[in-house]
């Protein structure tokens, strides 16, 4: 389901685009073998985002080959921190290329295995929790990164229109269960103000509350 009209996506992704090579030839990487990364669009919002509350550490659960990271470690500056949790070797191991290539090594901290696991390692606070693990985990993340957020930060999950199959409130799939279960979870929570932006794949925005 294209959730926007194709000649709009297209308009708004030139506007978006980075002239970094690097991200070029992840772009390219990307479609070649139809991997989701989050593209430019949400790329730039998560950019936005990150410098809008001045963020310096951010936490990546399903970081894919370092797409997303390379917008947050850009976003973060020479002084900020940003930790990938991957779950596949080979995706890490194209991630630590790419972001080395991109000058960013210094910022990022790559670590393999499940990222909710990984993330009870650190005791944050971060200020910003990144969402992109398998769907059917998605309500999972939501307490390990409220016990990690700082007041003002922001807990970000990507796919939460899933191409569209949350119209059906009663989907059986693991999958589209999980992102209309951390919907409910995301508006239900009385310490978070959220917003889903439907932007790519539909972008939630959850501020913690000070
Ligand atoms: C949608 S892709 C991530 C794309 C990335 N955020 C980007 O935009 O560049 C999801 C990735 O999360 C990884 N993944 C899924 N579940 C995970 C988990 N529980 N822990 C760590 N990685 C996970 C998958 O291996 C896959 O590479």
């Amino acid at each position: 389901m294209n959730l926007v009209q194709p000649n709009i996506d297209r308009y708004l992704g030139r506007w978006a685009a980075s002239d970094d090579p690097i991200v070029a030839e992840m772009e390219q990487l990307a479609s070649e073998r139809g991997f989701p990364i989050v593209g430019p669009q949400v790329g730039r919002l998560l950019l936005t985002l990150a410098r809008s509350i001045d963020a310096k550490r951010v936490l990546e659960l399903g970081s894919g080959f370092g797409y997303s990271a390379w917008w947050f470690a850009t976003a973060v500056g020479p002084e900020g921190h940003v930790i990938l949790t991957e779950g596949s070797q080979d995706n890490a191991d194209l991630a630590r290329g790419f972001l080395d290539r991109a000058g960013l090594a210094a910022r990022v901290e790559i670590r393999v295995g499940d990222g909710l696991e990984i993330a009870r390692e650190y005791d944050g606070p971060f200020d910003i929790v990144f969402n992109d693990i398998d769907k059917h985990d998605y309500p999972r993340a939501l307490p390990v990164a409220l016990e990690r957020l700082r007041p003002g930060g922001l807990f970000i999950s990507d796919n939460m229109l899933w191409q569209g199959r949350v119209l059906d409130e009663s989907a059986a799939d693991a999958s589209t269960r999980g992102v209309l279960e951390l919907t409910r979870l995301l508006y239900a929570a009385s310490n978070l103000d959220t917003t889903i932006l439907p932007i790519r794949d539909g972008v939630a925005v959850s501020a913690v509350r000070r």
